[in-house]
């Protein structure tokens, strides 16, 4: 797909598919065009030239229902992007009432079933200004998860919180993708893409530069570019040692 803001070019031909089950890791440089990417993936922003197919549907077709398509993709956002005069149980029930216009006792049973899934049903009538980032983030990813989506978008989920929160927003993430949800994960987290990632994509300048397996990146990766961009996050990241401490625990399971 192709995205330009005037005289930008921000996707130039980005293009790759997605399976049922599968997680796709998005990583890249500042300004590469990741959130755009999955912005003209939800239709937040229509691409002006390309494809977006969900379940054989064209999200691009005129006539396609978009808000009907767009209630299966889920998006959870770098800074939460929480209503904070909602309790959180009111901010993931919130899209089951207004969207799929379910009972309000039924939209609170499933909204609380969603808050266990990411460990927070004691936490439900809190505002989000009493929970912490990783807390806030955790509702994020239940709201999400409640509208029982066919993929789930996700734009840096980590980047904004502070180092002792990230470790209980990717442990959330990881036991959804063993449990088989559909993800789309822009992240510099290399722990989680190498646990998890069927596939990772590297953009840089709005193409994929390479894309492989994490084991493909993480040992032989062709461009030099990649390469030095690869260090450079291990070392902001802490890649490595999470990359251990993560894949210790898939061990030990
Ligand atoms: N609404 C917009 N209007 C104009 N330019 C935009 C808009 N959104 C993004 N851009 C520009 O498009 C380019 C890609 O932005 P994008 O946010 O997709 O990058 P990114 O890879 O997500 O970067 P980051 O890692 O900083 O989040 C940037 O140069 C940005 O300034
Ligand atoms: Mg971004």
């Amino acid at each position: 797909m192709w995205k330009s803001y005037d005289d930008l070019n921000v996707l130039k031909g980005v293009s790759f598919e997605l399976a049922q089950r599968d997680v796709k890791v998005i990583f890249g440089p500042s300004g590469s065009g990741k959130s755009t990417l999955l912005r003209c993936i939800n239709m937040l922003e229509p691409p002006d030239k390309g494809e977006v197919y969900l379940s054989g549907q064209n999200l691009m077709e005129s006539k396609a229902n978009i808000n009907a398509l767009r209630a299966k993709i889920g998006m959870v956002f770098q800074h939460f992007n929480l209503f904070s005069h909602l309790k959180a149980i009111d901010n993931v029930s919130i899209g089951l009432r207004r969207v799929k216009k379910l009972p309000k006792e039924e939209a609170r049973e499933r909204a609380l079933e969603a808050l266990q899934r990411v460990r927070l049903a004691e936490w439900a009538d809190h505002y989000p200004a009493e929970l912490s980032g990783g807390q806030q983030q955790r509702v994020g990813i239940a709201r999400a998860l409640v509208m029982e989506p066919d993929v789930i978008l996700f734009d840096e989920p980590t980047s904004a919180l502070d180092p002792e929160l990230i470790g209980e927003v990717l442990q959330v993430m990881l036991d959804l993708a063993k449990a088989g949800t559909t993800m789309v994960v822009v992240t510099h987290e290399l722990g989680f893409a190498r646990a998890v990632s069927s596939e990772m994509l590297y953009l840089d300048g709005g193409v994929i530069v390479e894309r492989g397996t994490p084991e493909h990146f993480f040992t032989a990766p062709k461009s030099e570019r990649v390469r030095r961009f690869l260090n450079q996050i291990s070392i902001l990241y802490g890649g490595h040692e999470k990359l251990l401490e993560l894949s210790k625990k898939e061990k030990n399971e």
